[in-house]
């Protein structure tokens, strides 16, 4: 699949077997950035033949998604000789995505980047778009530029090794694309989550493609985010403010599972969107919610206000992505959410 780019135009390959890894590691001029789990889990089988000085391992948490980092990735690329020529080949989740895109960005003005998402989320959704985002003090992705990399490889056999708090959250965003397809798209989620939750490798592949090919028009027509693209946005007003709310408790695509059936009901309430399609929604989505939200505040009030501090909320009045109709995405005004954890479980 290649994505076009007001940068450059990018390519998504997805793989068969982890061979490609071997092509990548001889690569002239590459530096390697490793999430430290997935080193740890595949050092032996995969990264053994990386040279010692060609290689930083980050632990991905988000108190590392710094310019520390960057910085420090920035200076590490100096032994390589090559300088605007440097190829930074990354592997890791959305977190090693947003440090190492943004490392290739600034660093000699723009570097090669190579890209490995090796969690489900950042192969079904945050690999393409060229997104990078860091935080600052207390601020979540308050700093950011676009620059996707220049080559993407996506591999399933990786998400083998997910535990089933992130493979679960990559499914939100799966199930996130399948529900803006409208009613097919949620009728082959009902048919095939069974399988997608036994990490099936065929079916994965399946939705990964179908998911990117969902985001593919929104990112190409509107790459800077300005107007169609906010569409993807879909779920995630609410979803940032339950992220924010269980202090990242909750993770990303989970968030967004819940943010959905938040979304669904302000729909159903407003009467623009079918009840049963609502409910078969909820049904989906609850099979692959398993929160503890013991000591998670998710009060009316604390929601609202971290959906205030929202960076989308452009107006004094809560704005939303909706479904409508025929599960249509349209800007909606004024919402008055409605909920308690009880709609997110069983
Ligand atoms: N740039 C974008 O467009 C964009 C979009 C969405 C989210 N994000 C960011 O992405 C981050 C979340 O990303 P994520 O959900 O991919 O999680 P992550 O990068 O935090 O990784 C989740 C966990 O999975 C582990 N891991 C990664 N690959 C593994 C594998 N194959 N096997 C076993 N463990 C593995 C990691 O070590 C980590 O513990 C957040 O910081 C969010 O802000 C960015
Ligand atoms: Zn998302």
């Amino acid at each position: 699949m290649i994505i076009k780019s007001n940068l450059n135009d990018y390519s998504v390959t997805i793989e068969s077997s982890f061979e490609f890894v071997t092509e990548l590691i001889g690569l002239e001029n590459a530096y390697f950035v490793i999430d430290k789990n997935l080193y740890d889990l595949y050092e032996k089988r995969l990264f053994s033949n990386i040279a010692h000085e060609k290689l930083t391992i980050v632990e991905a948490l988000e108190a590392n998604k710094t310019i520390e980092t960057v910085l420090q990735i920035c200076e590490a690329m100096t032994i390589i000789p090559a300088k605007r020529n440097a190829r930074l080949v990354s592997f890791g989740g959305g977190i090693i995505q947003d440090i190492t895109g943004f490392a290739a960005n600034i660093l000699y003005r723009g570097i090669h980047w190579t890209y490995i998402p090796t969690t489900l989320l950042a192969a079904c959704d945050s690999c393409i778009g060229g997104k990078t985002s860091l935080n600052y003090k207390h601020y979540k992705n308050l700093l950011g530029t676009f620059f996707p990399p220049e080559d993407i490889r996506i591999c399933s056999d990786f998400f083998k090794s997910l535990t089933e708090r992130d493979f679960q959250s990559g499914l939100g965003e799966v199930v996130k694309f399948n529900i803006m397809y409208g009613e097919r798209g949620l009728s082959r989620i009902e048919h095939d989550l069974d399988l997608l939750l036994n990490r099936d490798e065929n079916t994965l592949n399946t939705y990964l493609e179908t998911s990117l090919a969902f985001k593919k028009p929104f990112i190409e027509e509107d790459e800077f985010d300005k107007n169609v693209r906010i569409h993807l946005n879909y779920a995630h007003t609410f979803g940032h403010a339950f992220e924010t709310a269980s202090n990242y408790a909750i993770p990303h695509g989970t968030a967004v599972a819940m943010g959905m059936i938040v979304a669904n009901r302000v729909s159903l309430q407003r009467g623009i969107l079918d009840e049963e399609l609502v409910l078969r929604s909820e049904q989906a989505l609850k099979r692959i919610i398993h929160v503890d939200f013991t000591g998670i505040n998710l009060d009316i009030d604390t929601i609202i206000d971290a959906i205030r501090k929202d960076k989308k909320q452009t107006s004094s009045d809560l704005t939303a992505v909706l479904l409508y109709d025929d599960m249509k995405l349209g800007i909606f005004k004024d919402l008055k959410p409605k909920f308690g954890v009880k709609i997110f479980q069983y």
